[in-house]
């Protein structure tokens, strides 16, 4: 593989494989990602916001006085479900405890809204870009959908297999990543990223 001399370099502050793989799906070969997989030794961040956007926020703020030479993206999202007044909201990833696994979360989301009529539930996600601890701009996405009564597919993390897509009759987790990527909160968000980014070259150029 050849590499894109000409492509924007990007921190991704996640250590979560799943965002990451998203992400370089989505920005495609105009950006070149790297997240904090590797990264040893990091502090602990708190995700201490009510909003996404805040978290978001944060982690960029926070990654990029770390490494103040990078552009940092970060990403706040998480599943909004109408039954349960939008929870769990910023708590998804520790829905079901402190360091609760995919299916743990999957599972108390699905025993809170036994019975429910209303499966309407949307995920949000907001990206926070930073650079030398400097909010540059936030830009948001959001995909409305329902939530089954278990568990369908392997694809994709998170709440994916309980995440029917508004449009579609599978969940996220059995419809081909290209699909997802080309319908969810995340893939909104980055449209809105690389249109903030193009703005900026343009005015740059002039
Ligand atoms: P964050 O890393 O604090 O933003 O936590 C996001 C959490 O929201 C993840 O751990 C998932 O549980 C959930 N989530 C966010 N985006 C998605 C998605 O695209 N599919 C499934 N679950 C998601």
């Amino acid at each position: 593989m050849t590499a894109n001399l000409s492509a924007m370099n990007l921190l991704l502050a996640t250590r979560n494989q799943h965002k990451t793989r998203e992400f370089t799906q989505l920005l495609g070969p105009n950006f070149t990602l790297r997240d904090l997989t590797r990264t040893r030794d990091l502090p602990e961040i708190r995700e201490t916001g009510r909003a996404f956007e805040e978290n978001a926020v944060i982690k960029a703020i926070a990654i990029s006085k770390i490494f103040p030479h990078e552009m940092v993206i970060a990403d706040d999202s998480g599943l909004e479900v109408d039954a349960l007044n939008g929870a769990p909201g910023v708590f998804s990833a520790r829905y079901g405890g402190e360091n609760a696994s995919d299916q743990r979360n999957v599972e108390k989301l699905l025993h809170e809204v036994q019975g429910a009529t209303k499966r309407s539930a949307r995920f949000r996600c907001v990206i926070a870009l930073a650079k030398n601890g400097k909010l540059m701009t936030t830009v948001a996405g959001e995909v409305g959908g329902r939530i089954t009564k278990s568990p369908r597919g392997g694809n994709g993390f998170g709440y994916d297999p309980i995440f029917i897509p508004e449009g579609f009759e599978e969940t996220f987790a059995e419809l081909p990543s290209e699909t997802k990527n080309a319908v969810s909160h995340r893939a909104k968000a980055v449209a809105e990223l690389v249109r903030y980014f193009n703005t900026a070259r343009r005015l740059a150029r002039n």
